[in-house]
């Protein structure tokens, strides 16, 4: 008996986004760009660049066009987030071709991030998504509360499949399907997943992992168990959604990134490389670096 692994997995790194959607501070632009360079410098090929959201409600993304006016590069997958017509026009403003729609499954965990129930947010997103693959772009879905909500508990897979089904049905390109609050357990994260393999299998399947518990990365792997090789974390374990009371940071790329290695599993990815994205980023947060890779560089036993 042997373990099922791929022979090469894709980091979706989302630090610029996620990472940094919920520092109090804000995070100046020439920072943010310099750690986006950094981050490719590392062999990141697919990236959550920033969000065109409201910057009443998140102030942090207030310079996402001039952030993707200057980051946008052949070799990477250079992706934007929105979660609405208004966020799709700025969008088209600028020479960005990959775009995320986010929803929750779960009604009041969407109310709170959006201000709109599911249904509302869907009936919105599924014109834009046509038109959006219409003009060529890459469409990735992100579905949020995909097993927890932090308003309403535990959510039905039944549910997170239905809404899956939705999207794939729009023809998205990928599916992102998110842990929001990190509550998941691995016989979670291995049964949700593999019926989604099951179910779309002509679908990119991305697993998103919050470290609340600490049991991100026991995630990842009976995900990959589950025959997924696609994986969104964040530089350093930043992040967390501002309207998801309780969440930590994405699990970090430098975790992820030294286990598979470790285990064989090419990520193209250079450790060393995406701590010193790390370090140009760290000064500027209101929080301390607590992954274990990075913890233990600087106070090694
Ligand atoms: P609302 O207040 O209901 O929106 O907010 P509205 O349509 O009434 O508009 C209010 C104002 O915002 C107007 O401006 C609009 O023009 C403006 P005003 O007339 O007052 O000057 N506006 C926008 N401005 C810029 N870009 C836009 C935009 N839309 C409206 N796209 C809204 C609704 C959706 C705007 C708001 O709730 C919002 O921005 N929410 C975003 C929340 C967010 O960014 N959450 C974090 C990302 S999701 C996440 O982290 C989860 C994920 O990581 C997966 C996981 O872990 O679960 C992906
Ligand atoms: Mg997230």
């Amino acid at each position: 008996m042997s373990l099922q692994l791929p022979k090469k997995v894709t980091i979706i790194e989302v630090g610029p986004r996620d990472g940094l959607q919920n520092e109090k501070n804000f995070i100046s632009t020439a920072v943010k760009k310099e750690f986006i360079f950094a981050l490719k410098k590392a062999g990141i090929k697919e990236l959550e660049l920033t969000s065109f959201v409201s910057p009443k409600w998140v102030p942090q993304m207030i310079d996402a066009a001039e952030i993707v006016s200057d980051c946008l590069d052949e070799q990477t997958r250079n992706i934007v987030l929105t979660p609405n017509q208004k966020g799709i026009e700025r969008v088209s403003m600028t020479d960005c071709k990959a775009v995320a729609v986010f929803v929750g499954v779960s009604n009041t965990f969407n109310k709170h991030n959006i201000n709109k129930t599911t249904t509302e947010s869907m009936k919105e997103l599924l014109p834009i998504i046509s038109g959006l693959k219409s003009k060529g772009y890459f469409v990735r879905a992100c579905i949020s509360t995909a097993f927890y909500c932090p308003y309403e508990g535990k959510i039905l897979e039944e549910d997170t499949l239905a809404l899956c089904r939705e999207f794939v049905d729009a023809e998205v390109d990928e599916l992102s399907v998110a842990d929001t609050i990190g509550m998941a357990v691995p016989s979670e994260a291995f049964s949700l997943f593999s019926k989604l393999k099951q179910a779309f299998p002509g679908v990119l399947l991305t697993a998103h992992f919050h470290d609340t518990r600490k049991l991100a990365l026991t995630n990842v792997f009976a995900a990959l168990q589950a025959g997924v090789d696609r994986f969104d974390s964040s530089a350093g374990g930043l992040g967390g959604c501002p309207f998801a009371p309780g969440a930590a940071g994405n699990v970090a790329t430098e975790d992820v990134v030294y286990m598979l290695e470790r285990m064989g599993i090419d990520t193209g990815i250079d450790l060393e490389k995406l701590i010193e994205a790390v370090e140009i980023v760290k000064p500027h947060l209101s929080r301390s670096i607590e992954s274990t890779y990075y913890q233990l560089q600087h106070h090694p036993n």
